[in-house]
């Protein structure tokens, strides 16, 4: 296969792949570095290199799965509190090997908008989720209503120049990677002038 080839089977066949589906084995740190070095290729207008990651593994797993559940549900004596919710939210995380808070750190020059550092990020995480498939791994974006909260950016531990963006889950599966589904092909989203 050719190096283009290659990197075309890669993007064509990664998947969003859910903790469900994970297998409960647990990804060497130096793989999962891996990874994290990708995403560090990005590209960035300026240099800005706004992109910042919190990996949680092990422990700390159901720290993160505890704040994600009670920031959905702050109120357990709510009546309409629904403990199976809470407990399927608080166990999500340790279903993954690792999972990596993704935030953007806003940047000090005025003539870069706040959108570019977004897509930088963006192109940080797709750089991850290639990289990881690529070594066997899958991987998940989990994004949902209070992924750009300051809450979960204060649980991430950063100051209120960065920007929450959600969570990037980590993990091997057995299970077949399921089929790719796009609603169109690339030239219904073309115009050639
Ligand atoms: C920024 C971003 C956020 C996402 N957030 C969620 C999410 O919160 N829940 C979800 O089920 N999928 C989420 N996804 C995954 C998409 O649902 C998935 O990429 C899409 O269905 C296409 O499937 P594929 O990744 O297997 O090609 C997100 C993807 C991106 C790029």
């Amino acid at each position: 296969m050719t190096k283009a080839e290659t990197l075309e089977q890669i993007i064509a066949e990664r998947r969003t792949v859910k903790p469900e589906a994970y297998n409960g084995k647990r990804l060497d740190e130096a793989l999962v570095k891996r990874v994290l070095a990708s995403a560090n290729w990005a590209p960035t207008h300026g240099y800005t290199e706004p992109w910042r990651f919190v990996v949680y593994s092990g422990e700390s797993l159901k720290a993160l799965g505890t704040f994600l559940a009670t920031l959905d549900q702050p109120d357990k004596t709510d009546p309409d509190f629904n403990p199976v919710r809470f407990e399927r939210l608080q166990n999500r995380p340790g279903l993954a090997s690792h999972v990596i808070g993704i935030a953007m750190r806003a940047g000090d020059n005025p003539k870069i908008p706040e959108v570019e550092e977004v897509c930088a990020v963006a192109m940080a995480v797709q750089n991850m989720w290639l990289t990881a498939y690529s070594l066997g791994v899958v991987g998940y974006w989990s994004t949902g209503s209070k992924a750009y909260t300051d809450e979960l950016r204060d649980f991430f531990g950063f100051d209120e120049r960065h920007n929450a963006m959600g969570l990037f889950y980590l993990g091997l599966s057995d299970a077949q990677i399921p089929p790719g589904r796009r609603l169109s092909g690339i030239e219904a989203k073309t115009t050639w002038k």
